[in-house]
């Protein structure tokens, strides 16, 4: 009987903790994550949490995947740049990765030793998964003597084809560091576009080549996406992803990774943003920047939302196994020149 008292009294607690974290988040268009909402991720946050310190694991969390897991049981939270740092460095003998296939296999190429885990398992990705390294090779034998970059949203097996890794918080001060005329950057032809004119806005021009890729998210936001934001919401900034079209990224008040909208909305005196991006960030703002109003019109990225408490529970209890990340020796090693050149040049 006491036992029985004991376990709900620790799920109230535990449901107040996370309703505090939570309750100005939303959970969709139409509402917010409820104390009862709260109640029912309790049991799964406290068990994540108790086998966590137990198997001396961390768990690091995009900030696209859902709340409960980035304010419920993530250690750390971020953009693919902060988020591979913490892969690289952690002494954990454990990384979970809840994010996408190309996060959880670059943090298994930067620290092998490590068990690495990902709740959703093989979640792809639209850009990882347009491009092959056969793709890759072909790209480079068209173009040859042309410095390669590659997104981080790629594959170990294109990155293996190229010089340096690139993430959206990094691209545009890398490929600058490059002095010839020309850039292969893959695999996302819209951020392509975003970064020639970057480097043209800079004054360092180069002709970029690059391949058909696309985020399935942001490459749906249209230039009147953004005029109906400005007729209905008067004053309001609008914040983009460089992985949408050009032509809306132009109409934008600032466009930056999500790391870099982040902190755009933290040192604003504004008190509206309209959110060109994934409902993930929008909910982390929500839930840091309580006093400020964010209007998202669409965006939701089927990949990330894949991991969830409950898989997150079962890959640290017993993984399936595609929740366990491998990489093939020779590949990683390959990769990770690309990836240690993308540190190396983001000092
Ligand atoms: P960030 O590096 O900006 O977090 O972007 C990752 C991503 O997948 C955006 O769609
Ligand atoms: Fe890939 Fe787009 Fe999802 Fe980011 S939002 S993980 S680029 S599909």
């Amino acid at each position: 009987m006491l036992q029985t008292m004991d376990k709900e009294a620790r799920l109230t607690e535990e449901a107040h903790r996370l309703y505090g974290l939570l309750r100005t988040v939303s959970k969709d268009k139409n509402s917010h994550w409820s104390y009862e909402d709260c109640l029912k991720a309790a049991p799964y946050t406290l068990s994540i949490n108790r086998f966590k310190k137990e198997q001396n694991a961390v768990i690091l969390a995009h900030s696209y995947s859902t709340p409960d897991l980035v304010y419920g049981v993530a250690d750390y939270r971020g953009d693919s740049y902060e988020l591979a740092c913490k892969a690289r460095e952690t002494t954990a003998d454990i990384i979970v990765f809840a994010g996408v296939w190309f996060m959880a296999e670059t943090a298994k190429i930067l620290n092998p030793g490590k068990k690495v885990l990902i709740p959703a398992g093989r979640a792809g990705c639209t850009l990882a998964d347009a491009m092959t390294g056969t793709d890759m090779k072909k790209l480079r034998a068209l173009h040859p003597g042309v410095p390669a970059l590659c997104y981080i949203n790629s594959l170990a097996e294109v990155k293996a084809e190229c010089d340096a890794c690139v993430t959206s918080g990094n691209v545009f001060d890398i490929a600058q560091k490059f002095l010839s005329d020309k850039l292969i950057f893959v695999p996302d032809l819209l951020m392509a576009k975003n970064l020639e004119a970057e480097l043209q806005r800079r004054g360092t021009p180069k002709e970029i080549i690059s391949f058909g890729g696309s985020c399935c998210v942001h490459d749906k936001y249209r230039p009147e996406d953004v005029e109906k934001l400005r007729t209905d919401y008067p004053g309001i900034k609008i914040i983009a992803h460089p992985e949408c079209p050009i032509e809306v990224c132009r109409l934008c008040d600032y466009v930056g990774s999500t790391k870099g909208m982040f902190s755009y909305v933290g040192s604003s005196k504004d008190k509206m943003f309209g959110m060109l991006t994934e409902f993930g960030l929008v909910n982390r703002l929500e839930a840091e920047y309580p006093d400020k109003k964010f209007i998202w019109p669409f965006g939701v990225c089927s990949y990330m939302k894949k991991n969830t408490l409950e898989n997150t529970l079962e890959a640290l209890v017993d993984p399936r196994p595609e929740q366990l990340v491998e990489v093939a020796p020779e590949l990683a090693a390959a990769a990770k020149k690309s990836i240690d050149k993308m540190f190396e040049l983001a000092q």
